[in-house]
């Protein structure tokens, strides 16, 4: 067993977490920052309909899983989430080996203030990987006036979920030196001859992943070991993940065989989170992330 989990608030865990400690985070925040507020937290489990959390329209008559829609975000609120991500990006700046690259799952109506407040930070955005799979947000027509007007949609249907990328300045002369030194600066290729893409057709989380890790908002081991494999260019050091929910990104480290950390404030999930990455690791034991084709048997 290579990982640890904390049960703790990520802001205070890594305000005492020693410097230079991570050389890559993957994670998954709640970057609406009131999805996984105690009260929307309880809306949600008790089937309440009216927060931020949605159950998208039926697709061929199935049920879809609740959604948060980020729609409902005032002013305030969105400024909130550029200082959120400042705040967390200043607190995580100092514990990451520098060259460190760090992913961050956002949507694209909040994409520029995540990728602003981690600037701020000091963090360099480098782009984003998108993971395409079919979506149900967007792609409305005007609310109570869909009749008069078949022939429109208020926004685009979304079918990305863009993984904004940032690394945290080399300390060293050149990217060379800097992999030399810390083991960092750099992403991993999928092989000597294909570097990673930054679009991958990722689709939704196989039910199979759903049924074990429980956890409303659970990323695929597919798209997860592809992006935790990047993060460690030689092979060599920690990948953090401090809003581990499921443990999903734990399992994807666990699986290619590096060493990772995972951070959950919630009772409920920290509570399944080690039987959750014991069986989600062990899914697909040829797939360590190194290749676009995961074959489901
Ligand atoms: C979007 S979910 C992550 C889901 C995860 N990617 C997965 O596949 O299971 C965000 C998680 O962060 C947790 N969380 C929210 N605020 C936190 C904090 N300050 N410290 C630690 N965990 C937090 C929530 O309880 C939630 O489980």
């Amino acid at each position: 067993m290579t990982f640890k989990i904390h049960h703790a608030n990520s802001f205070d865990w890594l305000s005492s977490a020693a410097p230079n400690s991570f050389h890559g985070v993957l994670t998954d925040p709640p970057f609406g920052i009131v999805e996984f507020t105690p009260e929307e937290i309880t809306k949600l489990r008790s089937g309440n309909k009216g927060g931020v959390w949605r159950i998208p329209p039926k697709i061929g008559g199935s049920e879809r899983a609740p959604l948060p829609r980020f729609t409902t975000l005032s002013a305030s609120e969105r400024e909130h989430v550029r200082t959120y991500f400042r705040c967390f990006g200043e607190i995580l700046y100092p514990t990451l080996v520098p060259g460190a690259h760090v992913f961050v799952a956002g949507t694209p109506m909040l994409q520029y203030l995540v990728q602003d407040g981690m600037a701020q930070a000091g963090f360099t955005v480098r782009g984003a990987v998108m993971r395409l799979y079919r979506g149900f947000r967007g792609g409305d027509r005007p609310k109570l006036a869909e009749k008069e007007f078949p022939e429109v949609c208020v926004t685009p249907r979304g079918n990305y979920e863009p993984w904004m990328l940032f690394r945290k300045p080399i300390s060293e002369k050149t990217v060379a030196e800097n992999l030399r030194r810390w083991g960092t600066g750099a992403l991993r290729r999928m092989s000597v001859d294909t570097p990673l893409p930054d679009i991958i057709q990722s689709g939704k989380t196989p039910a199979e992943e759903m049924r074990i890790g429980d956890h409303p908002t659970m990323k695929p081991q597919h798209f997860l070991r592809i992006l935790s494999r990047t993060l460690l260019p030689t092979g060599f050091g920690v990948i953090l993940d401090p809003f581990a929910g499921s443990g999903s990104t734990i399992a994807a480290c666990e699986a290619i065989g590096y060493e990772s950390i995972g951070v959950e404030s919630d009772d409920c999930h920290f509570n399944k989170m080690h039987k959750n990455i014991t069986k989600l690791s062990s899914l697909y034991p040829d797939f360590k992330g190194h290749s676009k084709e995961l074959t489901l048997c």
